[in-house]
């Protein structure tokens, strides 16, 4: 059976003392009402990962994320943070690929592709993010435009490194705008993904990939997209901001 995942992605949002406020009260939340097989993760600043990590010590289905890394280990990359430092912070996931980490700091799929290697060298969970924007999703080929984000980034991996690997499909358009994908929709591109990385991998493989919904999935929808055979979990943005309702779509299978 998959992995059930629910990550929230603050970005940059919250100051300290709200961060603090907002992860004591996911962790409470978690402890009293969200399923064992479930692991919801909270991606802060990564300023904030070893303070968050203290305060939900203890609560096994919850982990903190970082929202990127750098590829290189070391070195002059002023303002950067290396997977061996994430590790050694006690950080087990990280989010790569976002799509505002694509479109504002020029992120490719060649990169991504080292990040990813820098991540699984160092035992840290990817989170890697895909997806279309409107224009493609508008035009012929938005599914193919989608999977060779995969491969061109993660294909070179083993079967064996590929599994460690979690998906986010995010649509662009779907992003912070309140514009949900359909279920419909999402199930197509999780599908489609799927049977991408089973060509690639096997079917047993592809089988056991938690593959996320993300882009304005809220407390309302997240039931109806979870409920999508190929959905396994989201990665929220905007809703993870509020303990309530980031836990409601934790609660949503
Ligand atoms: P959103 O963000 O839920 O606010 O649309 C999702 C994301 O960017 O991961």
């Amino acid at each position: 059976m998959r992995k059930k995942i629910v990550a929230g992605n603050w970005k940059m949002n919250k100051t300290a003392q709200e961060a603090f406020v907002l992860a004591t009260e996911v962790a409470e939340l978690v402890k009293s009402s969200v399923s064992a097989d479930v692991q919801v993760i909270m991606s802060t600043p990564a300023l904030y990962l070893t303070g968050v990590n203290q305060v939900i010590e203890g609560i096994p289905n919850l982990a903190v994320a970082a929202q990127n890394c750098h590829e290189k280990a070391s070195g002059a990359y002023t303002g950067e943070i290396s997977a061996p430092m994430l590790a050694s912070a006690g950080v087990q996931y990280v989010i790569l690929g976002h799509s505002e980490r694509r479109q504002y700091f020029a992120e490719t799929n060649e990169q991504l592709a080292a990040k990813t290697d820098a991540a699984l060298a160092n035992g840290l969970t990817p989170l890697f993010c895909c997806g279309e924007s409107l224009e493609t999703r508008e035009g012929a080929d938005f599914l193919g435009h989608v999977t060779q984000q995969l491969t061109e980034s993660l294909f070179h991996l083993s079967a064996e490194e590929f599994s460690k690997v979690v998906i986010a499909y995010e649509p662009i358009w779907a992003i912070g705008t309140g514009l949900t994908a359909s279920s419909d929709q999402a199930q197509e591109m999780h599908a489609y993904l799927r049977a991408h990385i089973a060509k690639k991998y096997g079917q047993s493989v592809a089988d056991s990939i938690s593959i996320l919904y993300g882009g304005s999935c809220n407390a309302k929808n997240a039931k109806e997209l979870f409920a999508c055979p190929d959905v396994d979990g989201g990665l929220i943005g905007g809703a993870s901001l509020v303990a309530a309702d980031f836990i409601t779509i934790a609660t949503s299978y």
